[in-house]
């Protein structure tokens, strides 16, 4: 089966395209390359033995686009390629729907012209908003706090509506929780430009010596420490959670939310310890004020993805740790 990863040169999509491939499947990489590094296939063909086929890209690009399809016989897409910066988003709210929102109706349309009619999306728990409460379960209703997750609201209800309308396609709507940590052989992880946003990155930074501090946002919430639960989960387990929603796909119609979580909720005082402690690092950090629009707890009920994906996040915090701090040494050692 020929699988069209879009955005699979991505943190997330890369290490998909790596357990796509070793599971024999072929992968078709569509990327505009604008949030990746363009040695990402030659990194996933070094790991797996074979690269991916690779289209520098804007999936909004309805005629690029069609030359992919028209190219390799896709029988299912991946659907990764989208802005993702939560902060960045409420300041330019109208690139990011353009580009989302664009991106995925020209898929869409593409994908119906060549008869294809099974879509993995990458969705968010973002989606869940402020108006429900952990442990979330898929059958809460959908909100938002900022363009980028109205964006993954949006898509949600395109991809239902599209279901509505053709009873023969199949789109599994993932909701991803806290992606962090990195392919065991250090040649894979989230590497973003610039300042990270997001706290793993963050900490393996500052623990490499390459940003001076973190600042711990808030230590005043109502949780066992007064730091913020997240519900991390493996890049790897994630990834793998994308080969199972392909089985469903595969096998079911209609449009399928699930979460892709562990279900437990780590603070971010934890996640440093824990980091310190496994890679024997210090990571000097302090406590500020509270970052705008953070929620107190947000981690999944994950038993829709046990039950129906037959899928289990394995893998520990330790390992998350573990293989991020792996990373970046493999990264610093090559520069
Ligand atoms: C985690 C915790 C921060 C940085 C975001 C997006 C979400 C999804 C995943 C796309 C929070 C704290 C962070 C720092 C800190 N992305 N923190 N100091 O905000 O849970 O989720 O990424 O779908 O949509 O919102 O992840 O890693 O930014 O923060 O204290 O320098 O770490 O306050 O409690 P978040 P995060």
């Amino acid at each position: 089966m020929t699988i069209l990863v879009t955005g699979g040169a991505g943190y997330i999509g890369s290490h998909t395209c790596v357990e796509l491939q070793q599971k024999g499947y072929d992968v078709v990489i569509a990327d505009n390359f604008f949030n990746s590094s363009l040695d990402v296939p030659e990194r996933i063909a070094k790991i797996t033995g074979k690269k991916p086929k690779v289209y520098q890209l804007d999936v909004a690009d309805e005629h690029a686009l069609e030359l992919v399809f028209s190219a390799n016989c896709i029988d299912a897409v991946i659907h990764f390629a989208g802005l993702k910066a939560v902060g960045e988003s409420c300041h330019i709210p109208l690139h990011y729907y353009r580009n989302n929102l664009d991106s995925t109706l020209t898929l869409l349309e593409t994908m119906e012209r060549h008869n294809c009619k099974q879509l993995v999306f990458s969705s968010s728990a973002t989606v869940y908003g402020p108006a429900n409460e952990s442990p979330y379960t898929e059958d809460m209703p959908t909100s938002a706090t900022n363009p980028y997750g109205w964006t993954k609201v949006m898509i949600e209800q395109i991809l239902r509506d599209y279901c509505t309308a053709d009873s023969g396609f199949s789109a599994v709507l993932l909701r991803y929780f806290n992606p962090i940590g990195a392919h065991e052989s250090g040649l894979l992880g989230d590497d973003p430009n610039g300042i990270p946003n997001n706290l793993m990155p963050f900490v393996a930074r500052v623990a490499a010596g390459q940003l001076p501090e973190l600042t711990v946002f808030g230590n005043d919430y109502p949780t066992r420490d007064g730091t913020c639960l997240r519900d991390y989960i493996h890049v790897v387990d994630l990834a793998k959670g994308h080969l199972s929603a392909l089985s469903y796909a595969a096998s079911h119609t209609g449009a399928e939310a699930f979460n892709l979580g562990t279900g437990e909720g780590v603070s971010v005082l934890e996640l440093i310890n824990t980091f310190e402690r496994v890679n024997e690092v210090s990571v000097p950090h302090r406590i500020g004020e509270r970052r705008e629009g953070d929620l107190a707890d947000v981690y999944a009920d994950p038993s829709r993805a046990r039950n129906e994906l037959h899928w289990v996040a394995e893998k520990t915090v330790e390992d998350m740790c573990r293989d991020s701090w792996h990373f970046i040494q493999t990264r610093m050692a090559e520069q």
